[in-house]
């Protein structure tokens, strides 16, 4: 019993990639998960902008929970670009991002940050702050796009 026990464990280790623990299967799946971060980041964030900008009704409430949501969707991506084969597979991703990785992250790292302003800020239900920190947040977009992400 023991000794099928090894063996079956063995097997699973033999027959799955490991990239990054099981997250991803390989590059394109990696590629998959990152474009869905990226979704859930532009889907909080366009909210969140629009009750800034007076499109619809602030919502102090909603606010904080898209901010939140923020805070832990900006996280995601990145960890995507770094797992095997995730350079080489489909998907908008310029070929700068690995010759500049270290920019490439520092950037992420930015994003990450001005998301943890914006959620205290929005935690505060301080909407002037609320302002200024989705404001500077906003700016991590465009800027990382125009250098690392095709059309
Ligand atoms: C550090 C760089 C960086 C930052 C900062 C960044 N992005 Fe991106 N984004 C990318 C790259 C690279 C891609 C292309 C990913 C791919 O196709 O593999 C992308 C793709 C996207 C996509 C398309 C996903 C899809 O389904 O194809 C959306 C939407 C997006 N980003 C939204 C945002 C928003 C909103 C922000 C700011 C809140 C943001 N990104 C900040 C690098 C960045």
């Amino acid at each position: 019993m023991k000794k099928l026990l090894i063996t079956s464990a063995m097997l699973l280790s033999f027959s799955q990639p490991l990239f990054a623990g099981s997250a991803f299967t390989d590059g394109e799946d990696a590629v998959e998960y990152r474009k869905a971060s990226f979704q859930l980041i532009r889907h909080n964030m366009m909210d969140l902008g629009d009750m800034v900008r007076g499109k619809v009704p602030y919502d102090a409430a909603r606010v904080q929970k898209r901010a939140t949501a923020l805070a832990a969707v900006t996280t995601l991506p990145w960890e995507a670009f770094t797992v095997p084969g995730a350079d080489k597979a489909s998907g908008d991703a310029k070929a700068e991002i690995w010759a500049n990785l270290q920019d490439f992250n520092g950037r992420a790292d930015q994003l990450q940050k001005d998301a943890l302003q914006l959620q205290s800020a929005a935690t505060a239900a301080d909407q002037t702050a609320v302002k200024a920190a989705f404001a500077a947040f906003a700016k991590n977009c465009k800027a990382c796009h125009d250098k690392y992400k095709a059309d």
